[in-house]
C-alpha cells in the first residue's frame, strides 16, 4: 500500500500514544558500537529508518533484533567492515556511524548519506571537527575515507551548531585519548538524551545541554540500556494539526514537556489550549488558525521539521502569515501542494507567504520527504472531499503509523 486516502476532518476527539523519537534512538543505535555486549533500547519506533540503521549495524556484524518496540543490539561480535552507498544513501543519520567506527576501529569507509532532499546537506562541519582530532578524512567521489593512528581529543569550533556533527563529534570525543572542548555544540533534546546514554556507559561529559561540552575520552565504555523519549516532532505534528480542526485530544507519553514548549508556544498562539496532566497533553481547540509571523530556528526556536505542517495549517486562517526558514535552503516542497489544493502559497528567499481565508479542495498530492509527506496528510484534513497521497513511504522512515494515530482520533483515514 502506498498510498493515504484522507476525507476532511470535522472534529478530532480521542488518545493517541506518541511514539518514541526517530531522531533520539538514530544516533543512540550508532553509539551502541563504542561497547562490546548486548544493549536493549526501549520505546523504539517501528519505523524504516531504524530498519535501516539496523541493517548498516549488520553490515559490521552486530546483532539486532526488534519486537514490540523493544530493539536488542549485541555488538560483541562487531567487525569493520565498509558501508555501502546502496545502504547508506538511503539515509542521512548513517553519517553518524563515522564517530563510532573511527573510535572502535581507527578507521572508516562510508557511502556519502542521504536522507530528505530538503537542501545540500554537506558534511563539512563533521570533517573538521574529526580533523581537529587527529583524523584523517576526506570524500573521495562518493565515499567518506577516515584513518587515525590514534585518536586525540581537542579543540573544536562548530560553524554553525549542526545536530548531527555535534553527535558525531561527541561519539568520538568519549573515546578519544585526551579532553576534547566542543565550542558552539547544538543543544537539541536528542544532544542531551545521547549524551545522558553516553554517561550511563562510563562516558565523561560535562556541560550537558549547553552549547559547551567537555569531554574526557575514556577506554573504559560498557554496553547500557535506554529508555527512549518521546518523538517531539510526532506530537508537535498533531498539536498543529489540532489548531487548524476544532479538537478535545490527548496525547500521551509526553515524558518531558520542556522538549516540546517551543512547539506548544507556537500553537498557544494559533489558538490552541494544552493543560499538562502527568505523561499527557489534553488538547482542545476551536480550529480557528490566526495568521501571524513565525520562524524556524536552532533549538530552543521553533523546529525546522514542523514548518510544512505549520504552512499547512496557516494556509487557510483568515489573515496572512508569513514564515521564515532559517535552517534548510530547500523545504518548500509543500508549498506546491497546497496550491493544488486551492492555496495561495508563495515561497521567496526562504520565506513563505500564505492564507486569506481560501476553500481547500481535495486532490491526488504527491510526498517527496517525511515532514513535507506528514503535513500532506493534515493538509487532506483540512480539504473537502477526499484527498490521496501518493508516495507515503517517505511518511513511514518517521511515522510509525500516523493513519492509526489519525484513526485513533476520528478522522476518516486509510492505506490503500
Ligand atoms: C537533524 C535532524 C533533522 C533536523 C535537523 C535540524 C536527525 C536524524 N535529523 O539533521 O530532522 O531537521 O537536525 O534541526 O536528527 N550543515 C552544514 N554542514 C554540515 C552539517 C550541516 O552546512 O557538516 C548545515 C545543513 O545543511 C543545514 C544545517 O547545517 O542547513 C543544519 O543541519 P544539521 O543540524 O546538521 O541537521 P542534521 O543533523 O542533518
Amino acid at each position: 500500500m502506498t498510498k493515504i486516502r484522507i476525507r476532511k476532518a470535522e472534529r478530532l476527539k480521542g488518545n493517541i500514544a506518541i511514539q518514541g523519537s526517530k531522531n533520539t534512538v538514530l544516533p543512540i543505535m550508532a553509539a551502541t558500537l563504542l561497547s562490546s555486549g548486548v544493549s536493549v533500547i526501549y520505546n523504539c519506533p517501528a519505523i524504516e529508518d531504524v530498519s535501516v540503521m539496523c541493517q548498516l549495524l549488520e553490515c559490521l556484524n552486530v546483532k539486532t533484533q526488534m519486537q514490540d518496540n523493544t530493539l536488542w543490539i549485541d555488538t560483541t561480535r562487531a567487525e569493520y567492515a565498509p558501508l555501502p552507498a546502496e545502504l547508506t544513501t538511503k539515509l542521512r543519520s548513517s553519517v553518524l556511524l563515522l564517530g563510532p567506527m573511527l573510535a572502535r576501529w581507527q578507521r572508516v569507509e562510508l557511502g556519502l548519506p542521504g536522507g530528505c532532499a530538503i537542501g545540500l546537506r554537506p558534511i563539512d562541519i563533521h570533517l573538521q571537527g574529526f580533523l581537529k582530532m587527529n583524523i584523517d578524512i576526506r570524500v573521495v567521489e562518493d565515499k567518506v575515507l577516515g584513518k587515525s593512528y590514534y585518536l586525540q581529543g581537542g579543540v573544536i569550533q562548530l560553524r554553525f551548531p549542526s545536530v548531527g556533527a555535534t553527535e558525531n563529534l561527541i561519539m568520538t570525543a568519549v573515546a578519544a585519548k585526551g579532553r576534547t572542548i566542543l565550542r558552539g555544540a547544538a543543544k537539541e533534546p536528542e544532544i542531551i538524551e545521547l549524551c545522558n546514554y553516553l554517561i550511563s556507559m562510563g562516558a565523561l561529559i560535562e556541560g550537558v545541554g549547553t552549547d559547551t561540552l567537555l569531554i574526557k575520552g575514556t577506554k573504559e565504555l560498557t554496553s547500557s540500556d535506554y529508555c527512549n523519549v518521546y518523538d517531539r516532532i510526532v506530537a508537535g505534528t498533531y498539536l498543529l494539526m489540532a489548531s487548524a480542526i476544532p479538537s478535545e485530544i490527548r496525547l500521551t507519553g509526553i515524558d518531558d514537556i520542556h522538549y516540546i514548549k517551543n512547539v506548544i508556544n507556537v500553537t498557544a498562539r494559533l489558538g490552541v489550549n494544552v493543560i499538562r496532566r502527568d505523561n499527557a497533553l489534553l488538547i482542545s481547540s476551536m480550529g480557528q488558525v490566526q495568521g501571524g509571523e513565525f520562524r524556524t530556528g536552532i533549538y530552543p526556536e521553533f523546529p525546522t521539521d514542523l514548518l510544512p505542517v505549520l504552512i499547512t495549517v496557516l494556509a487557510q486562517a483568515k489573515t496572512y502569515s508569513r514564515i521564515e526558514e532559517t535552517i534548510f535552503e530547500n523545504r518548500f516542497s509543500i508549498v506546491r501542494e497546497l496550491n493544488k489544493l486551492g492555496a495561495t502559497c508563495e515561497v521567496d528567499d526562504g520565506i513563505v507567504r500564505t492564507g486569506g481565508e481560501v476553500e481547500l479542495k481535495g486532490t491526488t498530492l504527491c510526498a517527496t520527504d517525511l515532514r513535507q509527506g506528514a503535513a500532506l496528510v493534515v493538509a487532506g484534513m483540512l480539504s473537502d472531499g477526499t484527498t490521496l497521497v501518493t508516495n507515503i513511504e517517505y511518511i513511514q522512515r518517521g511515522y510509525e503509523d500516523i493513519v492509526r494515530d489519525l484513526q485513533r482520533i476520528g478522522v476518516q483515514a486509510e492505506y490503500v
